[in-house]
């Protein structure tokens, strides 16, 4: 999708769809709206005056202009209550116009940048907003699809994004190069996580990541089952074993450009990422199963988050660690009450086979620890428990450490993926104990997501850690007004976010 920026008036464009804003409860429109209600004759204030259009944010409301505009559609879209508006509401917005735009076929639109105006919002950051809901707002994933989908309406392809004061325009356009580079990550991570599993294998997950990485400038290298070997991984290789094919562990790296490394702060992201996970031989129910696709959506924001800050030349230090693997009951597979041995020398007994995902982070850790990182993340879609408790708005948030998880909450904030904290509740550690090994590696059904939590931080070193459990937010059952239904990219802006806060 091209982004332009301009500098005119909304009701002057000639696109096959013009979009302009609405606060919830105003009855008489400013600003792009209101110079566009008055080329209308008044046809907003009229819809507005009916009832059919409150400005609900992610309500939207298509115009015909009847030949009193260039353009032949309007679209208005609401931006919720003043009181409450922010960011996160503004990139919403955006996102359900342009849903609503590749409803109707709409390959161009030009648009107001949402929040820049009234909304008091920094030009900048409107704009990245504005451009990141478009690119989420339209996305969706092709599929192996013959037919050509949407009945073969057009793509949305061109946005025109349209600033009047002239002394904004450089923010404008700096806030929409910005916003593009983490949408398309964004999108990215989505197609992976969507990408059906016989595609998307470790090894051609590492190889779509290494391309896309390496063309963002980011150093990458994976490594295969013998170098894990010899690296003492014989957590993840346990899982590995069920699986006829090879388990990968990509290394990707952000080294940013002018910069003396040595000054910049660390950050390791370790992202899980299981291409497919059938429970092994604690083999998962059939009905659901063919969700497990999505078990690689931690990786696969990690991936982005690099691919982002590289885009971005974020002046941090970024290293990103993505175990990957498929969770099969092959004839070779790991067993429950097995033991294996992480790559630190803890020795952990096997409950259940379809708790891999810590199995895998648990030697990504340690490896992620060569780096002497400042502050370690791990995000993994990890247990069905962190849904029984927070349901499918809200991510997971372990972290002790106050400045992690305050920046942490705010980076969610911000992007609208929200985190919620949850405790490293140290009392619950016994629930690890086991004859058999140094711990086992699950602790029974009840604060199951908390029990995966503290296993996790037997191997998250001496520096501030956070454990992002984002099992029930990485799939979407439904459609929204802000998105199709499938893999959200959970965590690929968000970590981004976090990254920005780093490089100060
Ligand atoms: N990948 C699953 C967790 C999951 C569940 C992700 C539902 C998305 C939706 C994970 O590997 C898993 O199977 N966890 C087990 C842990 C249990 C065996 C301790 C679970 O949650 O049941
Ligand atoms: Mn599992
Ligand atoms: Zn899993």
């Amino acid at each position: 999708m091209q982004f332009h920026v301009k500098q005119g008036f909304v009701q002057d464009e000639t696109a096959d769809l013009l979009v302009v804003n609405l606060f919830e409860g105003v009855t008489e429109p400013g600003g792009a709206t209101r110079a566009l209600d008055q080329a209308l004759n008044g046809l907003i204030t009229q819809v507005i005056a009916a009832g059919d259009f409150k400005g609900k944010l992610g309500e939207t409301q298509v115009l015909y202009s009847g030949g009193a505009l260039a353009a032949p559609r309007v679209l208005i879209t609401g931006l919720g209550k003043q009181a409450d508006f922010g960011v996160a509401k503004a990139r919403k917005a955006a996102a359900a116009a342009a849903k609503k735009a590749r409803e109707l076929g709409v390959a161009r639109l030009a648009t107001v940048v949402h929040g820049a105006g009234a909304g008091g919002l920094d030009a900048a950051d409107a704009a990245a907003a504005l451009v990141e809901g478009t690119l989420l707002g339209s996305y969706r994933y092709r599929g192996y699809k013959r037919a050509e989908g949407d009945n073969g309406k057009p793509e949305l392809a061109e946005v025109v994004v349209l600033e009047a004061d002239a002394d904004k325009l450089a923010a404008v356009q700096q806030g929409v190069a910005a916003g593009q580079v983490v949408g398309e990550a964004a999108n990215w991570a989505r197609d992976l996580v969507n990408e059906p599993p016989n595609y998307l294998t470790p090894s051609e997950m590492a190889r779509r990541v290494v391309q896309r990485a390496e063309a963002a400038g980011l150093k990458a290298q994976v490594l295969g089952e013998a170098e894990m070997a010899e690296l003492g991984m014989g957590s993840l290789l346990g899982i590995a074993r069920g699986s006829d094919e090879e388990a990968q562990f990509i290394i990707l790296e952000h080294i940013p450009q002018g910069h003396d490394l040595a000054a910049l702060p660390t950050v390791a992201l370790v992202g899980k990422a299981i291409t497919f996970d059938t429970g092994g031989i604690s083999i998962k129910p059939a009905e659901n199963m063919w969700k497990m696709k999505s078990d690689m959506g931690g990786g696969a924001a990690t991936a982005a988050a690099l691919v982002a800050a590289a885009g971005l030349n974020l002046p941090v230090h970024v290293v990103g660690l993505i175990p990957s693997t498929e969770n099969m009951p092959g004839g070779d597979a790991i067993k429950p009450s097995d033991v294996v041995t992480v790559m630190n020398g803890k020795t952990v007994e096997i409950i259940s086979t379809d708790a891999e995902g810590r199995q895998v982070l648990a030697d990504a850790m340690c490896y992620a620890a060569r780096y002497q990182p400042d502050a370690m993340v791990d995000i993994a879609t990890l247990t069905g428990a962190i849904g029984i408790a927070l349901g499918s708005d809200l991510a997971g948030l372990f972290c002790d450490d106050e400045t992690l998880r305050g920046r942490l909450a705010a980076a969610g904030e911000l992007t609208g993926e929200s985190l919620w904290p949850m405790p490293l509740w140290q009392p619950y550690r016994k629930l690890l104990d086991t004859d058999a090994a140094d711990m086992k590696h699950t602790g029974g059904r009840l604060g199951g997501s908390i029990t995966a939590a503290l296993f996790l931080r037997e191997f998250a070193g001496e520096q501030p850690w956070a454990h992002l459990d984002i099992a029930s937010v990485s799939w979407q059952e439904e459609n929204s007004p802000f998105a199709v239904r499938g893999a959200s990219g959970f965590g690929a802006r968000l970590l981004t976010e976090l990254l920005g806060a780093y490089a100060g």
